[in-house]
């Protein structure tokens, strides 16, 4: 997209310039649009699991905005003479009830024939324009909360290689098909100064869109980081996905790793993510009342870094 000069319009809020999670567009003094486009190759041998996954990964872009989903579309790319017709109906069956459970409508979609299955969702929400939330603008002084623990591209790895139990799977799942609605709700009682979700660049690519755009530096405590239970086996057995040493190589001039660290603690915070946490950053006296009270609401977080200081570059530390 670098290429591309696209217009700059007066009412665009959150566009191409900056690597947010979804554009938005203000309508009038009240009311903004949130629209993003997420679609993926299957991760896991249930169609109807799919469908969630997919679904529930699309809709979290808007909710990492601080927005609400309102309409949404299917997309899919299908082989038809390969795959049996069931499948792609299990499919979206599973993302039909992740998006009636966002309260979101389904209201059309696109299908192609292709070699290769791909399911996503296109979706368009609402958000106050004083309340949008986005990645770039953190303050020195906030702590950085995690939603959901990392591992998932590890994991599929894992289950490929047929070493993963059903527990595993089964947590996996859960984890990746999960709404981040319920947290979106509970971090808009609160003051927080950027938000985004973790999905396929990885814990630390995300963390580093979210330093560059702020131009601050974030320290990682690795070792606060939640983790899917035996990723951290399967990361030293070498079953870490190839997006992680992409990851690797496109955010490491930016990052700083202690050498104290782990090896497979470090592939873990590169593992690419399907529908991961949202990553938040708030003044640290709010954030650990945040995080009691997600707690309360059963919901899961972590307070796993911090900003330290400015920097033009943006920059990562993990200690
Ligand atoms: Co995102
Ligand atoms: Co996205
Ligand atoms: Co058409």
């Amino acid at each position: 997209m670098r290429g591309l000069k696209a217009k700059a319009h007066p009412n665009l809020i959150v566009g191409l310039d900056s690597s947010d999670d979804a554009g938005v567009y203000k309508l009038n003094s009240q009311t903004a649009l949130v629209q993003t486009l997420d679609f993926l190759t299957p991760v896991t041998d249930d169609p109807y699991e799919f469908g969630q996954i997919a679904a529930a990964n699309s809709l979290s872009d808007v909710y990492a905005m601080g927005g609400e989903p309102v309409t949404v579309m299917n997309i899919v790319c299908f082989p038809c003479s390969e795959l049996e017709e069931d499948i792609l109906a299990e499919t979206l069956k599973g993302g039909l009830d992740k998006i009636n459970e966002s309260g979101a409508t389904l209201v059309g979609g696109h299908s192609v024939d292709d070699q290769e299955f791909k399911y996503g969702l296109s979706v368009t929400g609402i958000v106050h324009p004083d309340k949008v939330l986005t990645n770039a603008t953190a303050q020195i002084g906030d702590t950085i909360i995690l939603t959901k623990p990392v591992g998932t591209g590890i994991m599929s790895t894992a289950i490929k290689a047929k070493l993963a139990t059903e527990e595993n799977i089964k947590e996996s799942v859960a984890v990746m098909s999960m709404l981040n609605r319920a947290a979106a709700k509970v971090i808009s009682q609160f003051d927080i100064n950027a938000c985004t979700d973790v999905t396929g660049f990885g814990l630390v690519g995300h963390l580093l869109e979210m330093a560059k755009g702020s131009k601050k530096c974030i320290t990682l405590h690795t070792g606060k980081v939640p983790m899917l239970k035996n990723t951290l086996d399967f990361a030293n057995m070498g079953m870490v996905p190839a997006g992680a040493h992409k990851n690797r190589r496109f955010f490491e001039k930016l990052t700083h790793i202690d050498p104290a660290v782990d090896r497979a603690v470090v592939d873990l915070m590169f593992d690419p993510q399907t529908s991961g946490g949202l990553l938040i950053s708030l003044n640290e006296k709010k954030s650990k009342i945040c995080v009691e009270k997600m707690k309360t609401h059963g919901l899961n977080a972590w307070i796993i870094g911090e900003i330290t200081r400015d920097s033009d570059t943006g920059f990562l530390n993990l200690i």
